[in-house]
């Protein structure tokens, strides 16, 4: 009987079909199911030749991926008059077109059991569609590789899709641990399956530089590197081993143009004033005391920051911002801002010099050092305009007068982006109750690996609203939300997916769903269910909470 089994068994292998609609993760604004499937597996991909290189690229991509897994080349061609020969009712296979009707990052899909139809206007609305694509066939897609016991089919459905908010970031710290660019490139092709288009790139901190600076060649041979790293959580601590890395400008070409290719642009902070101890253990000048200093071999806040009082400091900040300029092509840098305590410069003569000079009072609200700061703040914006750049900074640089057009990151709570859309002032919402990625993901501490303390849980990542509490007329200020992933406590690759994944999922419907298309039931079915499999089938470590699963293995 039990040989009977084993026969029918082998003779009937178990096939997985198409995706659903209902487990698209962020879920489209408008998606209708409809009857029959499209075979997909070998089917000839054909598009509109007006498209950008980097459109018929990302299809390359996506119809390679199918063509290894489905054992059936997919070939892709432009064809001149496909858009005539679609209406006319002739398409056949999948067809990519130009629509000037959409807007930027919209798309649509139209798939019947001949055609399937995709619309978008620009790189990243193709790129979106695609990913929506990839989630309606088989998980077994992100595994990459052959397999003979997939139906390679797409559902028949009619999707019309794009984002609540324009900005969809993820951040990473690659100061405290560093990541090598083929980590990055994989946390970007996650944020990538998640339409998220913003990659907060935090690059300098008190306990490593990692950007390698052509006119300050000490910044990638000392500041890169700290003495040691403090052990768990014991502050008394060091592990005296010598810890460091830095991204050479080549590499940071290299994942500038694979986050482009994925529809992500990167974003560089070099945080400033504060979280400058590194870059001051290789140029002792730039501090108020000359130093000696050294990069930090534990976390925390450090009281030595750079000094505002002295014009080399000036200079340096300008050459390092004028590299970071030229090196990245988005329209913003993020100068940092947070964390800067002033008791140096309460006793620096030079920064005391500095205020008296520039007039500067402390008031009710500010202290004069917290005005000098501020002065700091606009003296860089001023000079990254001249460069065409914006600034974005933390939230701290609200705290005295705030030039227009810089842009605020609210990370220590909402009242910072509140505040700073009822002035006017673009803002983009972080706060570390919903995504600060390295807080706990269950309040079960002695079950999960090391956090930084709090608790996130993805409930609770999924019940933003980031425009709460702000008026009407104010919330487009709100360019949309990120989630940080500081990495103190983080040092293995494993552990930093786990931490990331899937608050990442959760995010990416506060960033891209209509309030009305929110569901958290649908969302926690979608995930528990199409998602783990392909996160599984793409090699990515992630939490299972969802499903009464603990951190215990996670090192
Ligand atoms: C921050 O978490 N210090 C922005
Ligand atoms: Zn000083």
């Amino acid at each position: 009987m039990k040989k009977l089994f084993t026969i029918i068994a082998i003779l009937l292998p178990v096939f997985s079909y198409a995706g659903e609609i209902e487990d698209i993760v962020p879920a489209p604004q408008k998606a209708e199911a409809l009857r029959g499937s499209f075979r997909a597996g070998g089917a000839s991909i054909k598009c509109d030749p007006s498209v950008d290189a980097g459109v018929i690229d990302a299809i390359n991509r996506f119809s390679n991926s199918l063509s290894i897994c489905s054992g059936k080349t997919s070939y892709v061609s432009t064809p001149i008059g496909l858009k005539e020969s679609v209406e006319s009712g002739n398409g056949k296979g999948i067809i990519f077109l130009k629509d000037p009707g959409l807007k930027p990052e919209h798309y649509s899909i139209n798939i019947s059991s001949k055609v399937a139809i995709i619309r978008a206007n620009d790189l990243n609305g193709f790129i979106y569609a695609l990913e929506t694509v990839k989630q309606l066939l088989p998980e077994e897609i992100y595994g990459n590789v052959f397999n003979e016991d997939v139906r390679w089919n797409l559902p028949c459905c009619i999707i019309e899709d794009g984002p609540r908010f324009g900005y969809r970031g993820m951040h990473l710290d690659c100061s405290r641990h560093f990541w090598s660019t083929d980590e990055i490139k994989k946390y970007l092709d996650v944020m990538a399956s998640y339409k998220l288009n913003r990659f907060h790139w935090h690059l300098t901190d008190d306990q490593g530089w990692r950007i390698e600076i052509k006119k300050y060649p000490l910044l990638s041979q000392i500041a890169c590197y700290r003495n040691g790293t403090m052990v768990g959580r014991d502050f008394s601590s060091n592990d005296h081993i010598r810890y460091g890395g830095f991204y050479s400008q080549e590499e940071i070409r290299e994942i500038i143009e694979y986050a482009a290719a994925r529809g992500i642009t990167v974003i560089p902070e070099i945080d400033l004033p504060g979280h400058m101890l590194a870059a001051m253990s290789a140029y002792p000048w730039l501090g108020c005391t000359g130093g000696p200093y050294e990069a930090w071999t534990k976390w925390g806040v450090s009281e030595q920051v750079l000094c505002a009082g002295k014009e080399s400091t000036f200079t340096f900040i300008e050459n390092v911002l004028s590299e970071v300029a030229s090196l990245f092509p988005g329209e913003y840098i993020h100068i940092g801002g947070d964390e800067c305590p002033k008791t140096e410069w309460e006793k620096c003569e030079l920064c005391q010099a500095k205020i008296r000079e520039l007039g500067i009072k402390g008031d009710e609200k500010f202290t004069a050092e917290q005005h000098l700061q501020s002065y700091v703040t606009r003296r860089v914006q001023e000079f990254l305009a001249t460069k065409g750049k914006k600034i974005i900074g933390w939230d701290e640089i609200l705290e005295g007068e705030l030039a227009p057009g810089a842009t605020v990151m609210s990370w220590r709570g909402q009242s910072g982006g509140q505040e700073a859309a009822e002035k006017g002032i673009d803002a983009i919402m972080t706060p570390t109750s919903h995504f600060y990625f390295d807080y706990c993901q269950s309040e079960d501490a002695e079950h999960e690996p090391l956090c930084i303390g709090g608790f996130v849980s993805v409930g609770k990542v999924y019940s933003f609203d980031p425009v709460e509490g702000i008026a009407p007329e104010h919330q487009s200020h709100i360019l949309g939300v990120q989630a940080n992933l500081w990495t103190e406590y983080i040092k293995t690759e494993e552990h930093l997916e786990y931490m990331l994944l899937p608050r990442l999922l959760a995010l990416s419907e506060v960033q891209w769903c209509a309030p009305e298309n929110k569901d958290y039931g649908r969302f926690v079915r979608a995930v528990t269910g199409h998602g783990f499999k392909a996160l599984d089938f793409a090699g990515y470590t992630y939490a299972k909470h969802l499903i009464g699963v603990s951190g215990d293995n996670i090192k």
